[in-house]
């Protein structure tokens, strides 16, 4: 399975006008729109209110860099309107708990930035420890100025952190020029900011780079996303919750693509995690937190929303697997579809996902 990267683009101006207008324009071509550092400083809240307003449908990330009070700053992002933060590596253990739990509470999702890190893999695996899944990987301007350059030793972490189950953006100067560079490596998400912003026709630039990105990634031998190696059970388990999905009518997706069907060899049916596009209408933090709520505890981690709006399901974070383990995950999205306002057939996914794991 082939994952494309999604595009999203830095606004790093200073003050909010000329951020709504880029927004503006190039909105159709990028997946996420990123509030970048200097105008969160600039205009704040009324940067994540304004965008919002003029990009109502779009994801967007609020690049805080949070050092502290990484529970607060979450709120207010979220309130605000925003889909993602990031905190900054530095912060303090105990802030990005705070900043992580507050994401979660709102099926949202907290990203930590490595700009300044050192001892990225140490701190990586520790952040791991504590469910974080998202991460940063950056180039700072002030160190490409110096002269800082792409190289394998970056795209080795890049891979260890890949390897590690995390979801990785690249970001730091990125042209359409380096993008082959990093097209064998299964990332999440690429950040242009310059070479979009300060082309003569934004959107145009933005649309070569969206383009270069599907054809380069669909090209090479990434490998794919977040599926990890999966053993038979895992699997049947896996088919039997994609089975049941669909017999409640929901559609898979992986980073908001429909998953192309059973006959494609393009389909999403591998390793252990489900992404499903969360259908029209629903209430997606009253869901997420319904849905959670059907699941133990220690398992939380079988579930959760993914920044492209859909939502997943992974048997591999469940302690054990067993028939009434998954039948649970269905029966527990159901009552989360209906508490949310959407009516779903459980009763015919839970036949459909017994009939697999029996057959
Ligand atoms: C600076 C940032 C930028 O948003 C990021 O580096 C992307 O911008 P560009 O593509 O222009 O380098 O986080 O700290």
């Amino acid at each position: 399975m082939k994952t494309i990267p999604q595009l999203q683009i830095a606004l790093d101006y200073i003050s909010l006008p000329p951020a709504l207008v880029m927004a503006a324009l190039v909105a159709p071509e990028v997946d996420i729109i990123e509030i970048g550092t200097p105008l969160c400083k600039a205009a704040g809240l009324d940067a994540i209110h304004g965008i919002r307003e003029i990009c109502p449908d779009k994801l967007i990330l609020a690049d805080f860099k949070t050092p502290d009070v990484g529970g607060i700053e979450a709120a207010m992002a979220f309130d605000a309107g925003a889909d993602m933060i990031t905190v900054i590596g530095g912060a303090a253990i105990a802030t990005v708990e705070q900043a992580y739990s507050v994401a979660r509470e709102r099926g949202k999702e907290m990203l930590m930035e490595l700009t300044g890190v050192r001892d990225i893999l140490a701190r990586a695996t520790e952040w791991r420890r504590i469910g974080i899944n998202r991460i940063v990987y950056h180039r700072e301007w002030d160190s490409q100025s110096a002269g800082r350059i792409w190289g394998q030793e970056d795209k080795d972490i890049i891979r260890q952190l890949i390897d590690m189950d995390y979801k990785v953006t690249v970001t730091g100067g990125l042209t359409l020029e380096l993008l082959p560079f990093f097209a064998d490596l299964p990332v999440s998400v690429l950040i242009c900011g310059r070479s979009i912003r300060e082309q003569p026709d934004p959107r145009m630039a933005a649309r070569e780079i969206r383009l270069a990105i599907a054809r380069l990634w669909s090209d090479s031998s990434t490998g794919g996303s977040a599926s990890r190696p999966a053993s038979s059970t895992t699997n049947l388990a896996a088919k039997a919750i994609r089975w049941g999905i669909s017999e409640m009518g929901l559609s898979l997706t992986v980073d908001g693509r429909e998953c192309p069907g059973c006959n494609s060899p393009q389909r999403f049916c591998h390793g252990s995690r489900t992404e499903i596009q969360m259908p029209h209408g629903v209430d997606r933090q009253q869901f997420i937190r319904q849905l959670l709520e059907g699941i133990e505890p220690g398992e939380s981690q079988a579930a959760g929303m993914d920044p492209s709006g859909s939502f997943y399901l992974d048997v591999g974070a469940l302690s054990r697997i067993n028939e009434s383990k998954v039948l649970n995950l269905l029966s527990a999205t159901g009552i989360a579809l209906q508490k949310a306002g959407h009516s779903a057939n459980t009763r015919a996914a839970m036949e459909a996902a017994h009939n697999i794991l029996n057959e």
